[in-house]
């Protein structure tokens, strides 16, 4: 693999398990609102990112590629508000893309039609992240400084699961793996 392509997928390994961290730190200041639903969409959220971090592990690995892992940044401890949590959810989702989008350029530019073929599933995940993320947002709007309101999105995003994505597991052979 190109040097430049490998070194690009090191970055993105390092900003997935950025936004891992990211969004558990989100989880825990849900938790100190007594939001446990929000607190487990974060949850779920953060382990996604982990698997996010795993295929392109996987991939650099797969690809001959050296995995060069950096230090992650320390996430932000507080929010405003849980509006405002699920407002950085979707900045946050929408600057992924934006990273995704220079992956896809650059494997373009290099004629690297492997990685142009994997990076589409993300290109993909990246739409329902962005839509989820904002679905979320407007109705958080909608209902304002409305106790029931919140409780209701607490209980609904309460039922949030994690599926393990196929070949993602951090151990090889593991549930999922
Ligand atoms: Fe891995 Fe939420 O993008």
């Amino acid at each position: 693999m190109d040097e430049k392509m490998g070194s690009a997928l090191n970055e993105q390994i390092n900003a997935e398990l950025y936004s891992s961290y990211l969004y558990l730190s989100m989880a825990s200041y849900c938790k100190r609102l007594n939001l446990e639903g929000f607190a487990r969409w974060m949850e779920v959220q953060a382990l996604e990112e982990l698997s996010h971090a795993m295929k392109f592990f996987n991939f650099v690995n797969e690809r001959g590629a050296k995995v060069e892992l950096q230090a992650i940044a320390g996430p932000p401890v507080s929010w405003d508000s849980p509006l405002s949590v699920f407002e950085a959810v979707y900045g946050h989702e929408v600057k992924v893309t934006g990273l995704i989008y220079e992956l896809v350029n650059l494997a373009m530019e290099l004629r690297d039609h492997a990685a142009v073929n994997f990076l589409q599933w993300f290109v993909n995940e990246q739409v329902e992240e962005e839509t989820s993320a904002d679905n979320i947002v407007q109705k958080l709007r909608l209902i304002g400084s409305d106790g029931g309101g919140l409780y209701m999105v607490d209980q609904e995003l309460g039922q949030r699961v994690f599926t393990p994505l196929p070949g993602t597991t951090i151990l090889a052979g593991a549930a999922g793996a």
